[in-house]
């Protein structure tokens, strides 16, 4: 069986899973950062907590507190299952099974969800959808993607890929992609034609080992610089 969502989920990671997946130094988490896709992760509330800030975009914001908590139950459901008749395209140990998945991410999304309203009204919480960010130019240092781009490859085109980074770069000195893998952990077909469609550009594209696998082989990420 393979893995296949009709549409992009809204499921949340924790700032630990963040800081994993893209090598984020301490240095790092001081810099301007944009988040893009972040929809019920905790990653932006959790820097707010320790005195940082982090601006997320995600269609998602434009609905209010209680309607998301709704689609994330749906959503509980539909990745439990799906995760579970895919068992074996995953890496089970710093999580165990399915369960305690499941445990982890209603953690960080009620984190978020706790965090939601107020993060609105600060403007962390932006109502935006790549390819269109509605940002000026360089007004971050550091642009993020986590489980979306590459990973939702049968739902979203090449252009649709390339256009969202180039988006990303306009707004941001460094993009960083995670995961590179689809939904059925296979290398995005997509991949080989954005980093040489954005080294032809000038950009510096690396593909850099992290210190997290869930999908297995999955423990790279895209860093991109203009
Ligand atoms: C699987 S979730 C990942 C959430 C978070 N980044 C994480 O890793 O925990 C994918 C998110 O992409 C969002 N999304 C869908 N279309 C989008 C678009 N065009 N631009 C930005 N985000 C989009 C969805 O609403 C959803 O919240």
């Amino acid at each position: 069986m393979s893995v296949k969502y009709e549409s992009i989920v809204p499921w949340g990671r924790s700032f630990q899973e963040y800081v994993n997946m893209f090598n984020l130094t301490f240095d790092d988490l001081d810099k301007s950062i944009l988040s893009c896709g972040d929809g019920p992760a905790s990653f932006n509330s959790t820097m707010k907590k320790s005195g940082k800030t982090v601006v997320s975009i995600d269609p998602l914001y434009n609905l209010n507190r209680r309607t998301i908590e709704k689609k994330i139950e749906e959503t509980y459901e539909t990745v439990m299952g799906q995760t579970k008749y895919n068992e074996d395209k995953f890496v089970w140990s710093t999580v165990k099974d399915v369960e305690e998945l499941g445990n982890i991410r209603m953690t960080s999304m009620r984190e978020f969800l706790s965090d939601y309203e107020t993060g609105k009204i600060e403007n962390r919480y932006i109502t935006a959808e790549l390819p269109y960010l509605p940002f000026e130019n360089n007004q971050f240092e550091l642009a993020l993607s986590s489980h979306f781009l590459f990973l939702y490859t049968e739902n979203l085109s090449l252009d649709f890929h390339m256009n969202s980074i180039d988006e990303m770069l306009r707004v941001s000195e460094e993009v960083r992609i995670f995961p590179l893998l689809d939904m059925n952990a296979v290398p995005s077909i997509h991949l080989p034609y954005v980093v040489e469609s954005l080294t032809k550009k000038g950009c510096k594209v690396e593909k850099i080992g992290v210190n997290y696998e869930f999908q297995k082989g999955g423990n790279s990420m895209l860093k991109i610089t203009k």
